[in-house]
C-alpha cells in the first residue's frame, strides 16, 4: 500500500537473516533426538537425501516466489501466490503461510523463554548443589508450574510474556532490526557452537565413571556417522528425515517467501539460497550432532542416550553433566549452551512474526508498532494456554498440525503452483535471474517431477501409517484381502484422537489424567481451526477491499 519499498539493507545482512530463520531451537534439539531415535547412522543417509532433493529446491521456489511477489508489493503467501495465477483458492492456501507461523512461534517462544532462564540459572548456579534426579525434577516443575505463590510458579508465564515482548519490540524496528540481532546471534551461535563442539570431539572417554563405566563420546558420533543402507527402505524413518529437513530449513512455512519479498528485484537467489541453506545444515550436522549426543555418551555412555533421547535432555541432563568439567567451565559451556539455544531461537521467532506484519501493512497500512503489536497479541492468545496446560500436550498438539503436517501440505501446494500452473519454464528464468553461480540444470527437472512425488509420499505415508510401520507386511496383508490396520500415529488415527484411546486402553488407572488430555487437546485443536478461519476472513475482506479500490 505505502510506496516506499522496504528492503534488506545488505547481502550479508539478507544472508545472515535467512541463515538466522532457519538455524533454530530445530538444529540443536530436535535434530539430535530424531537422529537418535530413527537409529543414527540410519537417519543420516536419507536425511542428506531429503535435503538435495527436497530442501533445496523448495529453497529456490520459496525465495523465488518471495522476490515475485514482492515485485508486486505482495509479502505474505496470501498475495504472492495469488500473484501467480487469479484462481482466488490460491489465496486461501496462502493462509497457512501466516497462520503456522503464528501457531509455532507461540510455543516456539515458550521455549525460547526457558533457554533464557536457563542461562541466568547457570550463571547464579542454582543447579550447582543438585544432583542429576534434582536437576530433572527442576524441569518438570518449572514446566509444570508448580511452586508456593497460591500454589503455582508465575515465573515461567512472566519469563515467555517477557520474551514474546522482546521479540515484539524486536519486530517493531523492521527489517533492520532483525538484520542487527542475526548479525550478532549467528556469530556468537557459531563461537559457541565451536566450543562446546570442541568438548564433544575432544572428550572421548575421559569422563566415565564407577556407575558407567563404557562412557565415550566416540561411541556417540560413531553412532551417528556410521551410515547404515538397511534404512533406505523404511518409510518410517524417511518420514522422519524429511520432517525434519522441512522444519530445520524454515519450508513449507512461508517465513522465507516474507524475507525473499524484501529482496530487490535482481538480486542473486542461486546463491544466497544455497549459502543461507548450507549454513543451516553446517550448523545442524557437524555442530548440531556434535554437542548433545557426543557430551551425554561421554558422560553416560551410548546406551543411556538410546534410552534417554528426548527433548528434556538439553534442559534436564546438560546442566547437570556441565558441572562435571568443574566450577569455571562448567559455566562457561552452560552459558554456551543456553545462550546458544536463545540466539537459534530468537532469530528464528522474529521471522515468523513477519508475515503476519508484511500481510497487514500491505492489505490494510499498518504500520511496524501496530502490525508487530497485534501479532504479540495473537501469539500470545495462542501461547498462554501451552504455558498453562503444557503437561497435557497442547503443545504437542501445535507441533504435530502447524509445526509438521502443515508444512508438508503447504509444500506440495506450493510446489504444484510453482512447477505446474506458472510453469517450470517461467519458474526456472525467475530461479536463475540474477544468479551469481550457475545451478545444475537438473534441478529443473527435480523440482518439476522429483520434489512434489516425494512430497506426496510422504505426505500420503503419514496419512496411512499402517500399524507398527510396518509397510512390507502391511502391503502384502492389503493384497491378501486383510485390509489395512493405521497406526495410532498416523495422520487418520491421531484424527480421531486413535493414539490417546489407545493410552486410555492400556492404562486405565490414569483414565482421568488421559481424559483430561482429551479434553486439552481438542481445545487445541479448536484454537488453532479458529487462528485459521479468522485470517482467512481477513483475507476474503482484504480481497474486497481490493476489489473496492480496483487493485485486482
Ligand atoms: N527452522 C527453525 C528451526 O530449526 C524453525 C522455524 C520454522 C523457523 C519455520 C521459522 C519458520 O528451529
Amino acid at each position: 500500500m505505502s510506496k516506499q519499498k522496504e528492503s534488506w539493507g545488505s547481502r550479508m545482512g539478507l544472508i545472515l537473516a535467512m541463515a538466522g530463520n532457519a538455524v533454530g531451537l530445530g538444529n540443536f534439539l530436535r535434530f539430535p533426538v530424531q537422529a537418535v531415535q530413527n537409529g543414527g547412522g540410519a537417519f543420516i543417509l536419507p536425511y542428506l537425501i531429503c535435503f538435495l532433493l527436497m530442501g533445496i529446491p523448495l529453497l529456490f521456489v520459496e525465495w523465488s516466489l518471495g522476490r515475485y511477489g514482492g515485485k508486486l508489493g505482495n509479502h505474505s503467501t496470501p498475495y504472492i501466490l495469488d500473484s501467480i495465477t487469479k484462481k482466488a483458492v490460491w489465496k486461501y492456501v496462502g493462509v497457512f503461510g501466516i497462520f503456522t507461523n503464528i501457531a509455532v512461534v507461540a510455543y516456539y517462544t515458550y521455549i525460547e523463554s526457558w533457554t533464557f532462564v536457563y542461562v541466568f540459572h547457570t550463571l547464579f548456579g542454582t543447579f550447582t548443589e543438585m544432583n542429576q534426579a534434582e536437576i530433572s525434577t527442576y524441569f518438570n516443575d518449572y514446566v509444570g508450574l508448580k511452586g508456593t505463590l497460591f500454589g503455582m510458579n508465575f515465573l515461567p508465564i512472566l519469563a515467555y510474556v517477557a520474551i514474546l515482548g522482546l521479540n515484539v519490540y524486536i519486530l517493531s524496528t523492521g527489517l533492520g532490526g532483525i538484520e542487527k540481532v542475526a548479525k550478532i546471534g549467528m556469530p556468537l551461535l557459531i563461537l559457541f557452537g565451536i566450543i562446546l563442539a570442541y568438548r564433544g570431539w575432544t572428550m572421548g572417554d575421559d569422563f566415565a565413571s564407577e556407575a558407567f563405566p563404557d562412557a565415550n563420546a566416540w561411541d556417540g558420533i560413531n553412532f551417528l556417522w556410521t551410515p547404515q543402507y538397511s534404512s533406505l527402505a523404511d518409510p518410517k524413518v524417511w518420514l522422519a528425515a524429511a520432517g525434519q529437513i522441512f522444519f530445520t530449513l524454515s519450508v513449507g512455512m512461508g517465513s522465507i517467501q516474507c524475507y525473499a519479498s524484501y529482496m530487490r528485484e535482481n538480486e542473486d537467489i542461486a546463491l544466497n539460497s544455497i549459502t543461507a541453506g548450507f549454513t543451516n545444515e553446517f550448523v545442524e550436522v557437524i555442530l548440531g550432532s556434535a554437542i548433545v549426543i557426543p557430551i551425554a555418551a561421554g558422560f553416560l555412555g551410548l546406551d543411556w542416550v538410546m534410552e534417554n533421547a528426548g527433548f528434556g535432555m538439553a534442559f534436564q541432563t546438560m546442566p547437570y553433566l556441565f558441572q562435571q568439567w568443574g566450577a569455571v567451565f562448567g559455566v562457561i559451556a552452560g552459558v554456551c549452551w543456553f545462550g546458544l539455544l536463545f540466539f537459534a531461537g530468537i532469530t528464528s521467532s522474529l521471522a515468523m512474526g513477519t508475515p503476519w506484519m508484511g500481510f497487514m501493512h500491505d492489505e490494510f497500512g499498518w504500520g511496524k508498532i501496530k502490525g508487530a503489536l497485534s501479532f504479540g497479541a495473537l501469539a500470545l492468545v495462542m501461547g498462554l494456554p501451552t504455558v498453562l496446560f503444557y503437561q497435557y500436550g497442547y503443545f504437542d498438539e501445535y507441533d504435530y498440525w502447524a509445526g509438521t503436517v502443515s508444512l508438508v501440505v503447504f509444500a506440495l501446494l506450493e510446489i504444484i503452483l510453482f512447477a505446474w500452473v506458472f510453469g517450470m519454464e517461467k519458474g526456472w528464468e525467475e530461479i536463475t535471474r540474477g544468479a551469481d553461480i550457475r545451478i545444475p540444470l537438473i534441478y529443473k527437472f527435480i523440482i518439476k517431477y522429483i520434489t512434489p512425488v516425494l512430497l506426496l509420499m510422504v505426505f500420503i505415508g503419514a496419512l496411512f501409517t499402517p500399524q507398527g510401520n510396518d509397510w512390507a507386511g502391511a502391503l502384502s496383508g492389503l493384497f491378501e484381502g486383510n485390509g489395512w490396520t493405521l497406526d495410532n500415529s498416523s495422520l487418520i488415527a491421531k484424527i480421531t484422537l486413535g493414539d490417546l484411546k489407545a493410552q486410555l486402553a492400556l492404562n486405565p488407572d490414569d483414565s482421568v489424567f488421559i481424559e483430561d488430555k482429551m479434553f486439552y487437546t481438542q481445545m487445541a485443536r479448536s484454537q488453532m481451526i479458529i487462528l485459521f478461519v479468522f485470517i482467512s476472513i481477513i483475507v476474503w475482506f482484504s480481497t474486497k477491499k481490493r476489489k473496492l479500490e480496483g487493485r485486482l
